[in-house]
C-alpha cells in the first residue's frame, strides 16, 4: 500500500450540496447558495468566443481580469490575486501560513471548507463558537497566541447569514497583532443591505495584515467556472500568487468574469431580486413560527437541532434540497419565487406535523 498522510484518515471530507427529485419529478436545489438564474447571454457569448482558444494555456497572470477588477474597485493591480474559486484562494492562504504548529482561528460554525483546508495544510484549527449566531470577536481576539498565523472572519457568515458590524470589526482588528493575517471572507458581500456591515475593501486600507476574499460564484452566477480573488496589501496578494498552482484560473473563467464585470448592472438587478425574496422567505418563516436570524446573504438559517435530518428529508420529499449540518440546523439558499414557495409550504407542513405530535 502506498503510505498516505495520516490526516487523510481523520479529516472530514467536504460535503457538497445535493440535488433531490420528488416523486412527481420536481427538483429545486437550495443547498449550495448558487445564483438561481442562468448566465446572462452576454456572458455565455464571451465563454463561447473564448472556447475557440482553449488549445492554448490560459494567461497565467489573468491580466485582463486583474485589470478589470483593479478598475472596478479602484485598487492597484498588485493588490489582486486570483484563484480557481475563492475556496482555492483560501487554500493558497493556508499554504502560505501553514508552518508546522501554526494556528488558524475561525468561528464555528462557519464555512465548512475551513477545517478541511486547515487539516490539509497541517495547521492547527482553533474554532471559536458563534455567540448569538454571529462571530464572537472578543473570544476570537482572546484565542490569539504566539502561534497564531491567520484568522478568518466570514462576513456574512456561512451558514447563519449573520454579520459583524463596522465598529466591532475595527475594534477587533485593532487588537490583532500586525504579523497575524486576517482574512475577511466576503463571498456574499453583494447581498449585504445593512449599511452598518462594513465593506472589507474600505477597511484593509492601511492595515498590512488584512485582506478581503471575494468570488464570482454567487452574485455573479459563475459557480461552475471557478473563479475567486483576494484584494489586499501587496505582500499578501504576492503570497497568494506564489502558492497558486500554475494556470489554475482557466481561460473560460477569465473571459466570463471579465464579461460579468462589464454586465454588472444587469447581474446586480438579479441580486436585488434575491434580496427581496430573502426578506419574503424570512418573514413567511417567522409567521410560520420559526426563529430565523436576519440574513445578509443569499440563504437563511434554521437552527433545528435534532430535527435537522427529518426537516431535510421532509423538504426532499417535495423536491427541495436544503443543506443540513448534523444536528445543528439547515441552511436554505434563496431560489426563484417558485422554489421558495415550494420550500415554504414544506416548512409549514413540517411545523404542522411537529405541533400535532
Ligand atoms: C464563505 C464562503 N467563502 C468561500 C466560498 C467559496 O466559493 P467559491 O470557491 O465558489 O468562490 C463559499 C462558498 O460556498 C463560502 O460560503
Amino acid at each position: 500500500m502506498p503510505q498516505f498522510r495520516a490526516v487523510l484518515d481523520t479529516m472530514t471530507a467536504y460535503t457538497p450540496g445535493k440535488a433531490v427529485v420528488s416523486a412527481e419529478g420536481r427538483s429545486y436545489k437550495l443547498s449550495s447558495n448558487e445564483s438561481p438564474e442562468p448566465p446572462l447571454s452576454s456572458v455565455v457569448a464571451a465563454i463561447a468566443e473564448a472556447a475557440a482558444n482553449v488549445h492554448r494555456y490560459p494567461d497565467p497572470a489573468a491580466t485582463r481580469l486583474t485589470e478589470a477588477l483593479a478598475t472596478r474597485y479602484g485598487v492597484p493591480p498588485e493588490h489582486i490575486a486570483l484563484g480557481a474559486g475563492s475556496v482555492t484562494v483560501a487554500q493558497q492562504l493556508f499554504e502560505s501560513v501553514g508552518d508546522p504548529g501554526a494556528e488558524v482561528i475561525y468561528a464555528w460554525r462557519s464555512f465548512e471548507a475551513y477545517p478541511l483546508l486547515a487539516d490539509l495544510s497541517g495547521v492547527v484549527s482553533v474554532r471559536v463558537p458563534l455567540a448569538a449566531e454571529t462571530h464572537d470577536l472578543d473570544a476570537m481576539a482572546a484565542a490569539i497566541t504566539p502561534a497564531t498565523r491567520m484568522i478568518l472572519v466570514c462576513n456574512p457568515n456561512n451558514p447563519t447569514g449573520t454579520t459583524n458590524r463596522a465598529a466591532e470589526l475595527v475594534e477587533f482588528l485593532d487588537k490583532v497583532p500586525s504579523d497575524v493575517l486576517v482574512i475577511l471572507d466576503e463571498a456574499y458581500r453583494e447581498y449585504v443591505r445593512d449599511p452598518a456591515v462594513p465593506d472589507g475593501l474600505t477597511i484593509y486600507g492601511d492595515r498590512p495584515n488584512v485582506a478581503v476574499l471575494r468570488t464570482f460564484s454567487k452574485a455573479y452566477g459563475l459557480a461552475g467556472l471557478r473563479v475567486g480573488y483576494l484584494i489586499g496589501p501587496e505582500p499578501i496578494a504576492a503570497a497568494v500568487r506564489k502558492t497558486m498552482v500554475p494556470f489554475a484560473v482557466n481561460h473560460l473563467a477569465q473571459a466570463a468574469a471579465v464579461a460579468s464585470l462589464a454586465a454588472e448592472q444587469e447581474l446586480l438587478e438579479r441580486v436585488e431580486r434575491v434580496v427581496a425574496e430573502r426578506t419574503r422567505v424570512r418573514e413567511a418563516l417567522i409567521t410560520q413560527g420559526w426563529t430565523v436570524p436576519e440574513s445578509q446573504a443569499n440563504f437563511v438559517w434554521l437552527r433545528l437541532g435534532d430535527d435537522t435530518a427529518a426537516f431535510a428529508a421532509a423538504c426532499a420529499v417535495e423536491g427541495v434540497a436544503v443543506r443540513p449540518f448534523g444536528t445543528e440546523g439547515a441552511r436554505v439558499s434563496i431560489g426563484d419565487r417558485e422554489a421558495n414557495d415550494v420550500f415554504l409550504s414544506a416548512a409549514q407542513a413540517f411545523r404542522s406535523r411537529a405541533s400535532a405530535r
